[in-house]
């Protein structure tokens, strides 16, 4: 069996939860509570290969302690998500990425991770091009995907790769 710890980063309303229910049970949530931090367990079988994926939703919380440093510790490969509809979003996955590397107290090191810009769907509101989150990708050095969770477009692509990187680990 190989089991798969990942960690769902990213900013407030990027599509965290929705597509990680997506993967779960196939549907699409138009409202998911911000405050639930959850870890879920799904279970597959590629080729003759069980898998287990252990799926952590962060979130913002109002709790007097900083969670985020917990998320990190608990996460063997991170997917990082932004919405192609909300360009800060995108900005801060640079933050996301400096303040992962300092938790794991790695500089120059690299970390197993992949590049989301959700909300793929949404054509007219777009503010991230394809380019920018491949340029961005290419930084970072990772694998980079456009996901929606409401048409399910390449959800299930993005917990194949990470598959890919658990095995690289
Ligand atoms: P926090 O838990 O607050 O950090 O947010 P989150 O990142 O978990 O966002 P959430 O999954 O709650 O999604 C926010 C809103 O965006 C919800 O209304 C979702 O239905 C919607 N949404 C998420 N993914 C998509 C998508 O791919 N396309 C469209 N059109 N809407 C989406
Ligand atoms: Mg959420």
């Amino acid at each position: 069996e190989i089991e798969i710890k990942i960690g769902i980063f990213g900013s407030g309303g990027i599509g965290k939860s929705t597509i990680t229910i997506r993967f779960l049970k196939d549907i699409f949530v138009e409202d998911y509570d911000p405050t639930i931090t959850d870890i879920y367990i799904k279970k597959n079988d590629l080729n003759d290969k069980k898998i287990k994926f252990i799926i952590l939703d962060t979130a913002l919380q109002e709790e007097h302690y900083d969670p985020f440093p917990n998320y990190v510790r608990e996460t063997n490969i991170f997917v990082l998500i932004y919405s192609i509809t909300y360009k800060e979003s995108f900005e801060e996955i640079k933050y996301f990425d400096e303040r992962i590397k300092r938790i794991l107290d790695i500089e120059d090191k690299d970390y197993p991770k992949i590049l989301i810009g959700n909300k793929s769907d949404l054509t007219m509101k777009r503010e991230v091009s394809i380019k920018e989150g491949k340029e961005l990708a290419k930084k970072l050095n990772c694998k980079f995907i456009e996901t929606s969770a409401k048409t399910g477009e390449n959800i299930n692509q993005l917990f194949y790769e990470t598959i890919l990187l658990e095995i690289e680990r």
